[in-house]
C-alpha cells in the first residue's frame, strides 16, 4: 500500500485525501505534503525485516530534519545518525535515546564531539586527526567514548559519483591498510576510547543488494581481524543507501527485507548487533512537493511548464540530474494536448528544472503539479536562493486530517538576520 494513488477519474490522493482539496486550503505554495501513515509503514518494514537480530535503525537525519517527523520516528523506536553538532542537538531535542545515536562525519568539530561524549552517543572514527579529537573530547567530557571504525571497504556502489562514498578515492573513512594504526591508537587510549564496532557506508540510491553483501563479507573479515587482537567488538554498522523506485516504472527493487536477508547469516554467524543507517528508504516516498502551474510557454523547439516550485525548494534534479516523477494532481480536460515539456521553476538559472522531457497533458494556469518522492534530501537541501523562502510542510495524519508540521519561512525571517547591525 502506498500513500499516493490516482483515482480512476484522474485525481491524485494522499491517504484518501484529494491533493487538490489540500491545495485549496493551505496558505502558501509550493508546499511539501507527507503521509504520516506511510512513514510508519516504512519503519515497520525495516522492523519486520530485522526480526530475530539485535539491531538499531539509525535514521539518517540529513535526509529530512523536520522535528515532527523526527519525534514520530523516535516514537516508532528509531535511533538517529548525525553528521553535525546541530543534528546531534536536534536529535537530543527530539528525545532520541543517545545510546541509539551514531555521530558520523569526516570533519567533526571538537566542540560537537564533546557534546557527543557527554551524551554517550556512538562515534564513528573517520581519520587520524578525528581519533585525536575524539580522545580530547573524552578527556574534556570526562567520559569514555564508544567508537566504531569507519572502514572504507572500496566497493563500487554503481551510483552517481556525488553519492558514492565507500570507494577508494572517497574522502570518507579509513583505508584498510591503515587499520593497524587505528587499533594501536585505540589500545593506547584505554581511558578515553572503547572500540565497539566497525562501520561502512557505501553510497546512496543503491539498487542491488549484492553490493551490501560484498561489503558485509569484507567488514566481517575486518571484525574477525580486530577480534583476533583481543577487542570485544559487537557492532557491525553497514550504513544506509538503499535506493527507491524514483522512476515509478513498477520495476521490482530490493526491499528492506531483501537488504537485511542478504547480511542476516553473516551477522548471526559472528553474534553481532547490526546497525543500519537508512535515510532515503525510510522517508523519500512519503512526500510530494506540491506546486502550482504559473504558465506554459514554447521557445524554439522546447515546451516549458513553469511552476512556482524550483531548484530552491528541490535541488536534486539540478544537482545530480536526478529523476523524480512528476504528475498533475487532476486530469486536465480531455481535449488538452499531450506534449513533451521541461518542467521548470522561476529561478534565474538554466539549471532550474524539476524534470526534463516529461510527457504531460498541457496543464491550465493554476493547475496542481507534484514532484514525487520528495521526502528525502529535498526540504533538507532547500535554500533561499532568489529569496524564495523555504516552503511549509504538512502531513496527512492517521485519521486522515491534514496538519501543518513546519511553518513557511517568511520575508521577515530574512530581515531578522540584519536587525540591530
Ligand atoms: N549513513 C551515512 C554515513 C551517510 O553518509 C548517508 C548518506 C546515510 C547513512 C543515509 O543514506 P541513504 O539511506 O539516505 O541513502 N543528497 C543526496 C544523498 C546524499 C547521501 C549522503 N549520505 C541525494 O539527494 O541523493
Amino acid at each position: 500500500q502506498h500513500c499516493f494513488t490516482k483515482s480512476e477519474d484522474g485525481f491524485l490522493y494522499c491517504e484518501g485525501l484529494k491533493v487538490q482539496d489540500v491545495m485549496d486550503v493551505v496558505e502558501r505554495r509550493p508546499f511539501y505534503l507527507y503521509s504520516k501513515p506511510q512513514i510508519t509503514r516504512n519503519v515497520e518494514a525495516y522492523k519486520d525485516a530485522l526480526e530475530g537480530l539485535n539491531s538499531i535503525i539509525g535514521y539518517a537525519i540529513k535526509a529530512n530534519n523536520n522535528l515532527k517527523i523526527l519525534e514520530h520516528l523516535r516514537k516508532l523506536g528509531c535511533g538517529a545518525v548525525l553528521v553535525s553538532g546541530n543534528e546531534l542537538k536536534l536529535a537530543l531535542h527530539a528525545g532520541f535515546d543517545p545510546t541509539k545515536c551514531i555521530f558520523n562525519g569526516n570533519g567533526k568539530l571538537l566542540e560537537d564531539l564533546v557534546l557527543a561524549a557527554q551524551e554517550g552517543v556512538f562515534v564513528n572514527v573517520d581519520s587520524e586527526f578525528d581519533l585525536e579529537n575524539i580522545v580530547s573530547a573524552a578527556r574534556i567530557a570526562g567520559k569514555k567514548v564508544n567508537v566504531l571504525l569507519r572502514i572504507n571497504p572500496d566497493v563500487d556502489p554503481q551510483v552517481h559519483p556525488y553519492v558514492a562514498t565507500g570507494n577508494k578515492n572517497s574522502k570518507f573513512g579509513i583505508r584498510n591498510e591503515k587499520l593497524q594504526w587505528f587499533l594501536d591508537a585505540v589500545k593506547a587510549h584505554p581511558n578515553e576510547l572503547k572500540l565497539v564496532g566497525a562501520h561502512c557506508h557505501l553510497g546512496s540510491t543503491i539498487t542491488k543488494v549484492d553490493i551490501f553483501r560484498d561489503a558485509a563479507v569484507l567488514m566481517v573479515n575486518y571484525i574477525d581481524q580486530i577480534r583476533a587482537q583481543g577487542f570485544q567488538i559487537d557492532f557491525l554498522n553497514i550504513g544506509g543507501g538503499l535506493g527507491i523506485d524514483y522512476h515509478h516504472t513498477g520495476a521490482v527493487l530490493p526491499t528492506p527485507r531483501d537488504l537485511i536477508d542478504t547480511v542476516r547469516e553473516l551477522v548471526l554467524s559472528r553474534n553481532l548487533n547490526l546497525i543500519i543507517e537508512p535515510g532515503r528508504s525510510l522517508i523519500a516516498n512519503t512526500c510530494c512537493l506540491v506546486n502550482r502551474v504559473t504558465g506554459v510557454k514554447t521557445n524554439g523547439t522546447k515546451n516549458f511548464v513553469v511552476i512556482d516550485g524550483s531548484m530552491a525548494e528541490l535541488i536534486r534534479p539540478s544537482l545530480y540530474d536526478a529523476y523524480q516523477h512528476i504528475e498533475l494532481v487532476s486530469s486536465p480536460p480531455s481535449d488538452a494536448e499531450v506534449s513533451t515539456f521541461d518542467v521548470v521553476g522561476p529561478v534565474c538559472e538554466s539549471a532550474d528544472f524539476l524534470g526534463k522531457d516529461r510527457t504531460l497533458a498541457t496543464p491550465s494556469m493554476g493547475a496542481g503539479l507534484v514532484v514525487h518522492d520528495a521526502g528525502a534530501y529535498c526540504m533538507s537541501m532547500a535554500s533561499t536562493y532568489n529569496l524564495k523562502m523555504r516552503p511549509p510542510e504538512y502531513w496527512v495524519e492517521d485519521d486522515g486530517s491534514v496538519s501543518k508540521i513546519r511553518h513557511a519561512e517568511t520575508f521577515e525571517d530574512h530581515l531578522r538576520f540584519f536587525k540591530d547591525l
